[in-house]
Parts: structure tokens; C-alpha cells; sequence
């Protein structure tokens, strides 16, 4: 054999292979013909657009066909994509619902429809049996609980006797709000040092929490020891109001923020915030992976926690990774 002739073959051979492998990794991927409805919250925070981005790529990467609607802040808006999903005969609905309450008749329809419900991200309150199938998010009740022990280590840490809490607390009646403030309680509940001076909602939005920190710094001033922030955008809003009343945020008053979105990091990492909680919008994945069990008539977990971290003055802040989101 010729040498040219030997390359000739080689490359043939390499061609090949290479057309398997991407062949097998396409038939893998797709899921022809899954019809998957998603209403999303809204836009609120660069969290929930983080976890809408993420589940686009999750849903392209799988073949996945996706219906998402933006519910702009609104729970009618998220029933009416609901509805409109049952009327189109999805295969599965998947949704993060804005609160607890009020989901028991849409939910009917889609059981009678047939259509199995992925709760994502955040929890709903019922009496009724088997209206969804799982839910997939954060344990937003650990996340509060580990913002309290921090607390609790910073105080020792500084030798603190008396401790004012100012929290600014997420959507009413929504999941995190609810849980992240249980968790937050029962971390220091009998710490005689900690005080709860007021809870005040944000809404998880960043103008609310520049609002609400104003009032907070007019009422108590010099008297906030902490603010316990239920997401980073509201923290993010509260932090000019601390330096324009003449405070410096992290050494002055204490910040601890959930999330751990890569503005906040950023701010951890000069001083600004003390700890941020991680709470992850990376649910795209699994999401996809458990509507395709679903279509299948296979079972699925009841609950799924994706794995969550802590970021703190206590480490090495330059060591964290970017976070993408
Ligand atoms: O439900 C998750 C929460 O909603 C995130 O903490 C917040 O940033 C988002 O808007």
C-alpha cells in the first residue's frame, strides 16, 4: 500500500467514527414530539432570568419542544397560561408558581386533561391530592436556616450582646418567603442577643428594596445591626440607601443575601455584603429529564433539592467561581 493511500484510509476510518459518535449523541438528545408547557414568573430578578435562560438551553439541548409564557408578576396571567396549555393538549406543564394559594381549580382541569404538573422552583399550599407530579427547587427553609447560623457565628465572632434585625423578606405567601424566614427563626431562635425589630415585604424586587431600606434607616437608624435580605436584588437596592445615610454596609450593619448571583459575589468580595446564600436557578436539566420520564408513564421523586453552598467573609471570597447567572 502506497503511503497516500494509507492516510486515505485513515481519514476515512476518522470520518467515520465521527459520524457515529455525533449521531448517537443527536438520537440521545431529542425527544421528538415532547410538548412541554412552562409558565414562568416573570422577570424579577437576574435569578429568575438566569433560570428562564437555562431552561431554554435545557429544553433545545434535549429537543424539547417549549412552550414558555412570562407571567409578568401576575397569578391570573400564570392560570390563563395554563389554561392555554390544557387547551393545546401538551404533554407535560411545568410551572414556578408566584404563591402558595389559589392553584386548586387550574390544577383540576389539567388532571382531567391527563396532563401531568411539574411544580418548579417554588411550592404550592393544598388540600388535594395528586394535582402534581414533583417538584423540583431549592430548600429555601435550609437556606434561611444556614443565613441565621452565619449570623449567630458573626455575632460570637465580634463579641455582639445585642443584635437588631431588619428583614426585608420576599413576595408574601410565596415559597422562599415563607420558608426562608422559618428556617431564618428557628436558626436563632433562643439566641437571647437576637432581635427581629421588623419584617417588611420586597417582593423580591430591587426598587422595593431600596424603598423599604429608606423607611428602615428613617425608623431605626443607627439601631439596625443586620439586614437579613431575602434575594440579592433587593439587597442590591438596599446598599446605596445604607452609604447615602452615612453607614458602611459590612462593617457598620451585617448583610446577608440569598442567591449568589455574580453582582452580589462581587460586592461579597469587596466587603459590602457579609454572606450570600446560594440558591441555584439551574433547574433546566432535571426539569427536562423528569418531563420526559413523565410523558413515559414512569415515576419520579416527590421532591428534588438541588445541592446549595454558603459564601461568606469566613472564606476566601477570591476563590469562587463565576457563577453565571
Ligand atoms: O423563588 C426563587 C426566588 O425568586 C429567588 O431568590 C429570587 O431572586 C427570585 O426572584
Amino acid at each position: 500500500m502506497t503511503v497516500k493511500k494509507f492516510y486515505f484510509i485513515i481519514s476515512i476510518l476518522l470520518v467515520s467514527v465521527l459520524l457515529v459518535n455525533c449521531s448517537n449523541e443527536t438520537e440521545q438528545a431529542a425527544e421528538p414530539g415532547l410538548l412541554l408547557g412552562f409558565s414562568q414568573i416573570g422577570t424579577e430578578s437576574a435569578w429568575r432570568i438566569g433560570n428562564t435562560r437555562d431552561i431554554e438551553e435545557a429544553a433545545e439541548n434535549k429537543g424539547i419542544n417549549l412552550m414558555l409564557e412570562n407571567a409578568n408578576q401576575k397569578q391570573e396571567n400564570q392560570i390563563a397560561a395554563i389554561r392555554r396549555f390544557i387547551a393545546y393538549q401538551v404533554d407535560v406543564i411545568a410551572f414556578s408558581p408566584i404563591v402558595e394559594d389559589g392553584w386548586d381549580n387550574v390544577l383540576e382541569e389539567a388532571k382531567s386533561a391527563g396532563i401531568p404538573v411539574i411544580l418548579v422552583d417554588r411550592d404550592i399550599s393544598t388540600e388535594k391530592e395528586g394535582l402534581t407530579s414533583c417538584l423540583i427547587g431549592a430548600d429555601f427553609y435550609k437556606e434561611g436556616f444556614m443565613a441565621g447560623e452565619y449570623l449567630v457565628r458573626k455575632a460570637d465572632s465580634l463579641g455582639l450582646e445585642h443584635v437588631n434585625i431588619v428583614e426585608i423578606t420576599g413576595t408574601t405567601n410565596s415559597t422562599p418567603m415563607r420558608q426562608r424566614q422559618a428556617g431564618f427563626m428557628d436558626a436563632i431562635a433562643g439566641d437571647e442577643r437576637m432581635t427581629v425589630i421588623e419584617s417588611i415585604d420586597g417582593d423580591f424586587l430591587k426598587s422595593r428594596g431600596a424603598e423599604n431600606m429608606r423607611y428602615l434607616l428613617e425608623t431605626y437608624g443607627e439601631d439596625i445591626d443586620v439586614v437579613y435580605s431575602h434575594n440579592d436584588e433587593m439587597t442590591l437596592g438596599a446598599l446605596p440607601e445604607i452609604e447615602n445615610a452615612g453607614f458602611v454596609p459590612g462593617k457598620d450593619i451585617i448583610i446577608i443575601s440569598i442567591d449568589g448571583g455574580q453582582e452580589a459575589i462581587d460586592v461579597l468580595k469587596k466587603g459590602k455584603i457579609n454572606c450570600v446564600v446560594e440558591c441555584t436557578p439551574k433547574l433546566g436539566k432535571i426539569l427536562m429529564e423528569t418531563a420526559v420520564k413523565l410523558k413515559a408513564g414512569e415515576s419520579v421523586q416527590a421532591v428534588i433539592h438541588p445541592e446549595e453552598q454558603i459564601f461568606s467573609d469566613e472564606m476566601d471570597t477570591s476563590k469562587i467561581s463565576p457563577r453565571g447567572y
